[in-house]
């Protein structure tokens, strides 16, 4: 059997499954059940100065059928008594001695308020603590969270502050409001931190209602923006994990979170230089018992690549990550229409013919019977027929021989480069 364990910035873990600072990681209740199902480490729902939270703070966007392809909220960070929160991580340490326990915290950005709150966390026996930069609303209006996060010098100072008093390791939690995020966790490094986590939640509103004329959600009739999570925004967070795994800047481990529902999302987060992954949404729909089947899935994973540990999955997709300047302009790809299994459904007809490239035709074989064939030589391998396709492999797409050596936009611009320096050599 693979060995599943981790060690993420000198934090072990039995395996890679940690719940993300969130609802399921509000307690010690929740944390002691999370880790009776097998989670591997949690990060404490974010510690920091009293609030109060609204009522009515969730709402789902569901897509075809998919009850939580995407989850907005507005809540705030813990409503609990920072003493409480203390005493249940101390019990829950003593309980579970093998699993990563991660405290969140957000404080102001001051240095004294930093070094009071990582003495006291530490002192009840956390592995380590994690920065929360991230969260989009409530705090962010206080100078916390995102308002923190999307300030490089705040980020690099505050993190600066943290590792000041800190003797754990301490990992930075990045907002993904922002450009581009290899800009602050390239501060939080030049601040000292040992790893950086990505992404907090995305400025979202979920909906407006049609009868009330309501912000779903509402509190009183009045809404505001919400930071936006679960599975449709792995896309963005998967990106945003590559970006930083492939800055040389960014030397640091990297925890992977936005959308990770299964195994196979996490093997993709790790693949893409995460060393772990944390998860929310997908536990708060459905339960913490889903990291049985992440672990049982993982395992078996590992097992059929004859991989002996998780952590050689770490970054393998890395190096085939870049940019797009890089890419080969004379590699092709064709779609081929298989007959025997294409239902005539046209909908790969329709979608080339009114937002592609017009190549494949409605013919009629011998006997009078309809099939689609596609004309290659004006394919150009946009992979639209495949996706609007309702039958799996009916359409596949065929790599083509290279008819001419591969060159990318990059190789192209440097030749021409070359070129026009000869040119003005020559005139010389
Ligand atoms: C209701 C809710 C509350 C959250 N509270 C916190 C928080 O207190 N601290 C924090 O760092 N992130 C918080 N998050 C963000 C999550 O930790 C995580 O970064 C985000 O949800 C992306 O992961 P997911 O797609 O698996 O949900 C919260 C998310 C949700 C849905």
């Amino acid at each position: 059997m693979a060995d599943l364990s981790i060690n993420f910035a000198g934090i072990k873990s039995p395996n890679p499954f940690w719940l993300a600072s969130a609802p399921p990681t509000n307690s010690g209740y929740q944390v002691q059940r999370a880790f009776e199902a097998g989670w591997g480490g949690a990060v404490w729902k974010t510690l920091g100065d009293p609030i109060i939270n609204v009522s009515s703070r969730f709402a789902a966007v569901s897509f075809n059928g998919q009850r939580v392809a995407g989850f907005n909220n507005i809540e705030l960070i813990t409503d609990r008594p920072l003493e409480v929160n203390l005493k249940e991580i101390a019990e829950t340490k003593k309980r579970f001695p093998d699993r990563a326990l991660i405290a969140s915290l957000m404080v102001e950005p001051k240095q004294e308020k930093w070094h009071e709150i990582v003495k006291k966390v530490e002192a009840v026996g956390v592995d380590g603590l994690e920065l929360n930069f991230g969260c989009p609303h409530g705090m962010a209006e206080r100078g916390m969270g995102s308002a923190s996060g999307q300030v490089p010098e705040l980020v690099e100072k505050q993190t600066y502050w943290a590792k000041e008093a800190a003797k754990t390791p301490v990992i930075v939690k990045l907002t993904p409001n922002i450009t581009d995020i290899t800009v602050t966790a390239e501060a939080a490094v030049r601040g000292g931190a040992d790893a950086v986590s990505m992404i907090n939640t995305i400025n979202s509103l979920a909906g407006v209602d049609l009868d009330s004329w309501n912000t779903i959600p509402h509190v009183a009739g009045k809404g505001a923006h919400g930071g936006y999570c679960g599975p449709a925004v792995k896309p963005i967070a998967l990106n945003m994990v590559g970006e930083c795994a492939r800055n040389p800047r960014i030397n640091v481990p990297i925890s992977g979170m936005g959308g990770v529902s299964d195994w196979q999302n996490a093997v993709e987060f790790m693949l893409m230089g995460a060393t772990g992954v944390q998860v929310c949404t997908a536990a708060m729909h459905h339960g913490f018992r889903i990291v049985e089947d992440m672990i049982e899935g993982l395992s078996h994973y590992l097992d059929s690549k004859g991989i002996q540990s998780v952590m050689d999955l770490v970054g393998k997709s890395v190096p085939k990550y870049s940019d797009w300047g890089n890419l080969d302009l004379n590699y092709k790809i064709v779609a081929r229409i298989n007959q025997d299994t294409c239902i005539n459904c046209n909908k790969c007809h329709i979608a080339c013919e009114d937002t592609s490239h017009q190549c494949i035709d409605m013919l009629n074989d011998p006997n009078g019977k309809p099939y689609l064939r596609v004309r290659e030589e004006d394919c150009v391998g946009c992979n639209l027929c495949s996706i609007v396709c309702p039958v799996e492999d009916a359409i596949t797409m065929v790599e083509l021989p290279h008819e001419q050596p591969p060159m990318t936009w990059n190789d192209r611009q440097s030749a021409l480069g070359l070129l026009k320096q000869m040119e003005v050599d020559t005139v010389k």
